[in-house]
């Protein structure tokens, strides 16, 4: 059973995964016990954005769940290590192929969802987001062990946008923390960070929610964002690196559950980034656990998938199972 893996598949899919400027902080190795691990690349560190690490383990986490389902799909149950004791700090997660396995029709689903799936920046149709696509996008929160609150009414999304605006703004006044935006964005072919073309139109002030400069290009008139048929902040129980794991595989659920749905997602980390924003979203949402992620969904006109680095390059070592 474990010689029929395919770990290259895997591992491609594993890397489709979002990550905060598509730094793709991550490395896999494949052992001949067909375990794939996953590492915390150093190199990729973005220390003005993310210090903590807390956005790489969201990433890893995202990584991870995509490991799962190629393992799923495979035929095998994936059996999975969090933060596994041992030297190597690096080492945040091992999937292990299990007992045979029949793929579920949701895990079926999901696993054609990798590949299409992808930020959405630009603001979306005024079409509200059904009841059914809701209930789903909260229960893939709650499969894995994380919690999804939808933002409903004008309260709730005012007082989000007032931390998040306010996040961003303290954020912006670090110069290390801009420069790294811009290092991260791409004018022509590159294999990771954000090319312009999919960095959504220029931010304005007027926005409910704030919006990265990756491009610098005026907007049009249509492209105001005047609101958003759904906001929802992802969360966890508790906080530690596996709970950061927890809720990258969670993300991925959920956007993978969007993009099956034919939802389009961007993501908005800065009241995360930002410890006093994250503890005031916290309490403002009533909840014990702190957020993790805040997600705008709705329908909007589909862009690609961006690029990613070869499998190659975050191979530690590729056994070749044939
Ligand atoms: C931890 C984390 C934080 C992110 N924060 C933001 C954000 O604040 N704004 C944004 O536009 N995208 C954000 N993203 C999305 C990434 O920029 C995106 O995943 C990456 O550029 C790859 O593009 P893709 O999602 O289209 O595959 C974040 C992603 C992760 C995993």
């Amino acid at each position: 059973m474990v010689t029929t893996l395919d770990h290259t598949a895997a591992v491609a899919a594993a890397v489709r995964a979002p990550s905060l400027h598509n730094s793709q902080p991550w490395r896999f190795r494949a052992r001949d016990d067909g375990a794939i691990e996953v590492r915390f690349d150093p190199a990729r560190r973005l220390p003005a954005s993310d210090p903590t690490g807390w956005g790489a383990h969201l990433a890893i986490g995202a990584a991870v769940f995509n490991l799962r389902l190629a393992f799923a799909v495979q035929g095998v149950t994936p059996q999975m290590l969090l933060t596994p004791a041992g030297a190597d700090q690096n080492l945040l997660a091992v999937v292990q192929p299990g007992p045979p396995h029949a793929a579920t029709p949701v895990e079926r689903r999901l696993w054609e969802a990798v590949g299409r799936r992808h930020s959405n920046r630009d603001p979306f149709f005024p079409d509200p987001v059904p009841a059914e696509a809701r209930a789903q996008l909260v229960s893939a929160a709650r499969e894995e062990g994380a919690w999804l609150e939808l933002l409903i009414g004008d309260g709730p999304l005012a007082a989000l946008s007032e931390i998040a605006r306010t996040a961003n703004e303290v954020l912006m006044r670090d110069e290390a923390y801009r420069a790294e935006i811009s290092a991260w964005t791409r004018n022509g072919a590159a294999s990771d960070g954000v090319p312009i073309e999919a960095g959504g139109p220029r931010p304005e002030p007027q926005d409910l929610l704030p919006a990265r400069p990756y491009s610098s290009e005026p907007r049009s008139t249509w492209q105001d964002f005047k609101g958003h048929p759904l906001v929802a902040v992802l969360g966890t129980v508790g906080d530690t690196v596996g709970d950061q794991l927890v809720a990258g595989q969670a993300l991925q659920r959920v956007l993978l559950t969007a993009t099956d749905s034919d939802l389009s997602v961007s993501m908005v980390s800065q009241p995360i980034e930002l410890p006093s924003a994250r503890e005031q979203l916290r309490l403002a949402l009533g909840r014990f656990g702190p957020p993790q992620m805040v997600l705008r969904i709705g329908y909007g006109v589909s862009g690609g998938p961006t690029p990613r680095r070869p499998i190659d390059d975050v191979m530690d070592q590729l056994i070749d199972d044939a």
